[in-house]
């Protein structure tokens, strides 16, 4: 495996593979971009070609090719292996037929699935007239691959068990379930469903979700396969797979809630959507999708248009400090109707969104209601989001416009927004303090002066016996010292040495400082002594120290000048 890895490292250039995720811009030998891995406006985020590296000054992500593509597509290693082979055409030999792992083996049960429900579509007249109705087109069924689980107990079973799939793994996979835990053979979970197949964000399949075709009293509109080890509802979103490069390049996603609100947008063209699909989207999704882009817009159907359902939701996106926009539909239409009846309309609503804040207060001052009850419902509803904005400067957009709308004075509103903001989870917290405490000088040299090692390793030798040299003993203390750093540091000395070409100078100098600094140490030691044996030592000891003293005070002035020079 190994060997793979190399082959891969070296047919894939890492400035190629993360400009194909996030917009890069040369600096000087390096590239930066806005980082992927956490918020930001202002690009801190740099990528070496050489070193096939990158690092995150803001979040202090780093890594490589790797890495990179198991943060961003939420790959363990062994699919970031299998993307990147892909894509530098190598043949991963361990991972080929016969000798899979335990993952590996269960995507192609769920594989053979697809095959098997796509085939029993194809084979029922009633399940494509219904897609049909729903206006669901030929080629996007083939995208979605979606199929139909017969009406039987045991179809896909017994069709599993012909290939050679154990009961166990049908199992595993929540294929197949059984009442009791001791009963002796399992059944389809899925049965007179249109099944549509989840994929994980590289596009394997990991579950699934079933339509009833007949509906009946017992039965759940909707049925999902259930957490496996392959299926983690806070992560998974359906259509996340299909969406991601579209989100990037649009630079919004949208969020729906159904799997054929989701299909539906996606024929219509809007593929940039993703859907929850019955679980609550969680603090995870969200993040998952504000590494494409900051920015969403949920479909909100006419009739939950209100403070219910997305709550939760909408809350944890506006604390990420995404810029969250609502799309107004008609009431009692989803964006499945719209799509089939009128897909021109549907692509309208998504182009006239009103930012969350906007959209709720104006939904509340059409109501018409009292003054008093209209500031009542103001300050139950809107501020309580407002003080989730991690800006000022929005809060106080919103404020006024608050102000404005509802003919509130904005002081009351403000003196509203006081009250301690409800309890924020972790995200917040996860926000990189803007500026680090200024180090002293000595920490600041030293941090330089190992910079410049750690950049020049192997390249220049010189520095390295001249750094020697004046160091001593304290050489390999220091390296020590910033070994945790080094990423960050080779990163921070190369920006700064970027266009400059006085490497040989600034050495010079900020030697001569380190030795100032370690000589400074030492004097304030030596004062210390001093003043503790004018106190009760010696008269020789005290001689001692005055002298030790001004030796070292007479080195610290030669170095000055030296560096005046
Ligand atoms: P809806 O009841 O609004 O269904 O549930 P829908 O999306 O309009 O479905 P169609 O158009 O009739 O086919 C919204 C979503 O909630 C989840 C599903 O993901 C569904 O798409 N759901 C609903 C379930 O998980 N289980 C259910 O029994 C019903
Ligand atoms: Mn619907």
């Amino acid at each position: 495996m190994s060997s793979s890895v190399d082959q891969i490292k070296s047919k894939i250039d890492i400035v190629s593979l993360v400009s194909s995720y996030i917009k890069l811009d040369k600096a000087g030998g390096n590239f930066k971009g806005r980082c992927p891995f956490h918020n930001e406006k202002t690009p801190s985020f740099f990528v070496s070609p050489d070193r096939g590296n990158y690092y995150c000054f803001g979040c202090h992500a780093k890594g490589d090719i790797f890495t990179f593509v198991q943060e961003f597509e939420g790959l363990d290693f062994v699919g970031s292996l299998k993307v990147l082979a892909d894509r530098a055409g190598v043949e991963l030999e361990k991972y080929s037929k016969g000798d899979k792992t335990e993952k590996e083996k269960l995507h192609s049960v769920l594989e053979q699935a697809v095959f098997f429900y796509q085939k029993k579509l194809s084979e029922n007249k009633l399940a494509l007239e219904y897609l049909k109705n729903r206006g669901v087109t030929d080629t996007t069924i083939k995208d979605f691959r979606i199929g139909f689980a017969p009406a039987e107990w045991r179809e896909l079973y017994e069709y599993l068990l012909s290939r050679d799939v154990t009961e166990k793994d049908m199992l595993q996979v929540g294929l197949v379930k059984k009442k009791e835990a001791g009963e002796s053979r399992a059944y389809d979970t899925f049965r007179g469903r249109i099944m549509f197949p989840i994929a994980d964000s590289s596009g394997r399949i990991v579950a699934f979700s079933g339509r009833i075709l007949t509906p009946d009293e017992k039965s759940p509109k909707y049925l999902n396969s259930p957490e496996t080890s392959l299926f983690n509802k806070s992560e998974i979103l359906f259509g996340f797979d299909k969406a991601k490069k579209d989100i990037r390049l649009k630079d919004y996603s949208i969020l729906v809630e159904g799997q054929m609100d989701l299909i539906m947008m996606h024929q219509a063209g809007m593929t940039n959507t993703v859907a929850s699909s019955g679980t609550a989207l969680s603090e995870n999704h969200l993040i998952k999708l504000r590494r494409l882009s900051n920015r969403i817009i949920m479909a909100f159907d006419g009739d939950s248009a209100g403070f219910s359902a997305s709550d939760r939701s909408s809350n944890i996106a506006l604390s990420l400090g995404m810029e969250l926009k609502i799309a107004d539909l008609p009431e009692g239409k989803d964006p499945a109707d719209l799509a089939k009846d009128n897909p021109e309309s549907l692509r309208e609503c998504f182009k006239q969104t009103k930012h969350i804040i906007d959209y709720l207060t104006d939904k509340l001052v059409a109501r018409g209601l009292e003054p008093r009850e209209l500031g009542q419902e103001i300050k139950k509803h809107i501020l309580p989001r407002i003080a989730l904005l991690p800006s000022t400067i929005e809060q106080s957009h919103f404020v006024k416009n608050i102000a404005k709308k509802a003919f509130i004075k904005e002081e009351a509103l403000w003196g509203d927004l006081n009250v301690p903001v409800p309890t924020l989870s972790r995200h917040l917290q996860y926000r990189v303090p803007e500026s680090s405490p200024p180090h002293k000088r000595l920490e600041q040299i030293e941090r330089k002066v190992v910079g410049i090692l750690f950049w020049q390793e192997g390249k220049d030798v010189e520095i390295e016996k001249k750094v020697k040299k004046i160091l001593g003993e304290k050489f390999e203390e220091l390296q020590k010292k910033f070994e945790k750093e080094k990423e960050a540091l080779i990163f921070e000395t190369e920006n700064y040495y970027n266009d400059k070409n006085n490497l040989g100078a600034d050495i010079k100098e900020l030697l001569l400082g380190l030795e100032e600094e370690y000589l400074k140490k030492e004097r304030d030691e030596v004062r210390n002594k001093l003043q503790r044996a004018e106190q009760s030592g010696s008269d020789l000891e005290i001689e001692k120290y005055k002298k030790n003293y001004h030796l070292i005070s007479q080195q610290i002035d030669k170095i000055k000048n030296k560096n005046e020079e």
